[in-house]
């Protein structure tokens, strides 16, 4: 029998573009709510989260996590077993919606099995009207649908959908509040994400992600301090700062820069600090500067130029060129010893001719990146190049692609390979994914490192010798 949805609200992408400058966001403190008649709603059941995408959404996932325990659920570890099933979707690129539906849809045997299991889907994908035209439609199985800017209400939408026996929908695309103080579950007792800032006001016109995350806005310094300094005394070794565009950091409160902010993270003394991204426009002299003058600041920097070429950085509208960028990446090298850089490239954008195509083979044999995510362009609904013909054929995106993913793994094993014979520090993670016999974790540049070492190392930082590079990993063993 097909249940009634009920709409509170619904995305809304034209609104989601608005942006009011020079307001600084609402911080709401405490702002989950458990009435009293649903505080043990989650006795005896079990939860489920799926995390697609970003760290964002890993990090929002704890947060969801939080919540539900909050109501007394408890996790699990397959989706057979659970009394709620949560997909928090990404929609950066068709292929991880594709992945989403496909979720939903072997769902749908669940669900008819047990008409009492309740099935959320939340995450960027629902931001997007067209989706949750289709969700409501289509996909009945589906229970609630919440947004980014909401995911404090998931008590009440719980509630809501348990006792009114209806499915919810409830997806705000205001410019976004900022909600301090969430009860989260964390992944890991010994490395954390830290949101220092929500949204993106850059609307590179191919990404979705403005539409979807809405406003950058900061959080204060004082709270994400203590956040660090509490996770520093709980025993944390890393803390990974994160943002759509970290160094846009400060620019809408009376605050911190990012590179202040980044010196005050440094003088928590924390072992470790990471952050993502970066968007070359917003790198500072001042944050290069801080960034080479800490030790426990990671020197690692991931730097996304999207392209090598002027023409389709311009279409782009990533508000630098080829010799922009390459002058960073000059100043950056020249000032952080041993750095490492990283980068996002799209490939098969509209109009890359074969040249503009070489010129991004050219920077990368220019930088020599330590590592690269390499993506074909997937037209998003609403974004300013959806409506540029996509005119690269998909078997020319698939050569280009390979092409550039041949180059990035050369210089990428040339570069693992200077490591040979040296001793590293790394963060242990645990036992290997493919043999339990070998631990991994990463080194302070962010390689990922599989070694011979003792089970009791994990969560510390070891020093380990480097024995012999791959093209993504370092081997080795530990030597303290
Ligand atoms: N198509 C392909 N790749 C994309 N990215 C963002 N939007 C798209 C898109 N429409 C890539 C960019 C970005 C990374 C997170 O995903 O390289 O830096
Ligand atoms: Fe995906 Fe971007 Fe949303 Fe992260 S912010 S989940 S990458 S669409």
């Amino acid at each position: 029998m097909k249940k009634f949805a009920k709409v509170v609200s619904s995305p809304n992408m034209k609104m989601a573009a608005v942006r009011e400058l020079n307001v600084a966001p609402n911080y709401q403190y405490n702002s989950v709510i458990i009435d009293e008649d649903i505080k043990d709603f989650g006795l005896n059941k079990k939860y489920f989260i799926r995390t697609y995408g970003c760290q964002g959404n890993l990090r929002d996932s704890e947060v969801i996590a939080g919540i539900l325990k909050e109501m007394k659920y408890s996790p699990c570890q397959n989706v057979e077993e659970a009394d709620i099933i949560i997909l928090n979707t990404c929609c950066v690129r068709e292929n991880a919606e594709k992945k989403v539906f496909g979720e939903i849809g072997s769902l749908k045997s669940l669900k008819q099995k047990n008409p009492n299991l309740l099935i959320g889907v939340c995450g960027c994908m629902v931001q997007q009207e067209h989706i949750v035209t289709t969700l409501l439609t289509n996909y009945q199985q589906v229970d609630i649908i919440f947004g980014t800017h909401n995911i404090y209400q998931l008590p009440s939408l719980i509630k809501d959908a348990i006792l009114s026996n209806q499915r919810i929908c409830n997806v705000l695309s205001n410019q976004g509040d900022i909600q301090e103080d969430l009860p989260s579950c964390r992944a890991n007792t010994y490395k954390a994400w830290v949101n220092i800032m929500y949204g993106c006001n850059k609307f590179c016109t191919y990404c979705i992600v403005p539409y979807t995350r809405g406003k950058e806005r900061s959080r204060k310094s004082v709270d994400i301090l203590n956040e660090i300094r509490q996770l520093k005394e709980m025993g944390y070794k890393e803390v990974t700062l994160l943002g759509q565009n970290v160094n846009a950091y400060g620019k809408d409160i009376a605050d911190l820069s990012f590179a202040e902010l980044m010196e005050q993270v440094a003088l928590t003394g924390i072992d470790r600090i990471r952050f993502t991204t970066s968007h070359p426009y917003d790198f500072s002299d001042e944050l290069i500067d801080v960034i080479a003058k800490y030790p426990n600041i990671m020197k690692h920097i991931q730097l996304p130029v999207q392209s090598g070429d002027d023409g389709i950085l311009k279409a782009m509208g990533r508000r630098y060129n080829r010799k922009q960028y390459l002058d960073l990446v000059k100043k950056i090298k020249d000032k952080i010893k041993d750095v490492s850089l990283t980068t996002d490239i799209i490939v098969g954008f509209p109009n890359e001719s074969d040249e503009a195509f070489a010129q991004t083979l050219s920077l990368c044999e220019e930088v020599k990146y330590d590592s690269a995510f390499t993506f074909i362009y997937s037209p998003r609904v609403g974004t300013p190049a959806a409506k540029m013909k996509d005119n690269i054929s998909m078997d020319v995106k698939k050569q280009r692609f390979n092409k550039l993913t041949a180059t990035i793994a050369k210089y990428e094993l040339e570069k693992y390979k200077t490591f040979e014979g040296k001793i590293i520090k790394v963060l242990v993670d645990g036992p290997s994914k493919k043999n339990e016999e070998i631990l991994s974790g990463y080194s302070e540049d962010n390689k990922l490192v599989n070694f011979k070492g003792d089970l009791s190392s994990v969560g510390k930082i070891v020093n380990v010798k480097i024995i012999k590079a791959k093209t993504y990993t370092l081997e080795g063993e530990q030597v303290d």
